[in-house]
């Protein structure tokens, strides 16, 4: 079944019920490949004013040493993705996406999660990302992450002309950051079950 045919989208297909009698959703957060970006770009349509095109996505993927891509996939329906790319040893955040139908369940700490373990498994020590100024779901989102804004682009999106808030996390191999990574996963709602594939 194709991502975009939204099966099991209302919840139907999936698995079975946890104790307190809402559905456990099995999600398993994977690279994110060419043959999936029908999926990736249903969700960047929706979500952004200025989406990435299939062709930009596909000369990102190509990159493999300095992008790492994450698809979240739930049943056969990809609910998010996110990517980074590596400069020096700084992972610079280039999307952080979740479907409209799944967003406020988690998905978002979950994918921003796993993105920063790659990000240590690959040796990068500081994080960083500009976000949309009011973006406050991507805003509350990168703070628990311990980033800070440092400075403001004006006009970053030309499309609105709304200026960006560039934000950092630095240190992210640290002893003090790793205790808050697993406070985050200690955090994730009892109701996902998350499932990670290199
Ligand atoms: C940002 C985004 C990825 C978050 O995904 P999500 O699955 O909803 O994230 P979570 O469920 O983990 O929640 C993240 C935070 O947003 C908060 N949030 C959710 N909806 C919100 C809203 N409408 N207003 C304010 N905060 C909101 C949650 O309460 C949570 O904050 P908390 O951790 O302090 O409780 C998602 O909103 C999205 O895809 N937005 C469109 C694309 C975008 O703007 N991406 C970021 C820029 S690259």
């Amino acid at each position: 079944m194709s991502a975009s045919s939204g099966g099991a989208r209302d919840g139907s297909a999936r698995v079975a019920r946890s104790g307190a009698g809402r559905d456990r959703v099995e999600v398993v957060v994977a690279p994110m490949r060419p043959r999936d970006l029908r999926g990736v770009l249903r969700i960047e349509e929706a979500v952004f004013a200025a989406p990435w095109s299939h062709r930009l996505f596909v000369e990102e993927l190509a990159q493999r040493t300095s992008r790492a891509y994450r698809v979240a996939w739930v049943d056969t329906d990809i609910v998010g993705f996110a990517g980074l790319m590596a400069v020096d040893d700084e992972a610079h955040v280039n999307n952080v996406a979740v479907d409209p139908d799944w967003q406020g369940r988690g998905l978002g700490a979950v994918l921003v999660l796993d993105l920063v373990r790659v990000a240590l498994e690959r040796g990068l020590r500081h994080l960083t990302l500009e976000v949309r100024v009011g973006n406050e779901p991507a805003l509350a989102l990168y703070r628990r992450f311990g980033l800070s804004p440092v400075g403001v682009r004006p006009n970053y999106y030309p499309e609105t002309g709304d200026d960006a808030l560039v934000m950092w996390a630095r240190d992210i191999d640290s002893d003090v950051y790793g205790r808050r990574l697993a406070a985050i996963e200690a955090a994730i709602p009892g109701d996902l079950g998350v499932t990670t594939r290199a």
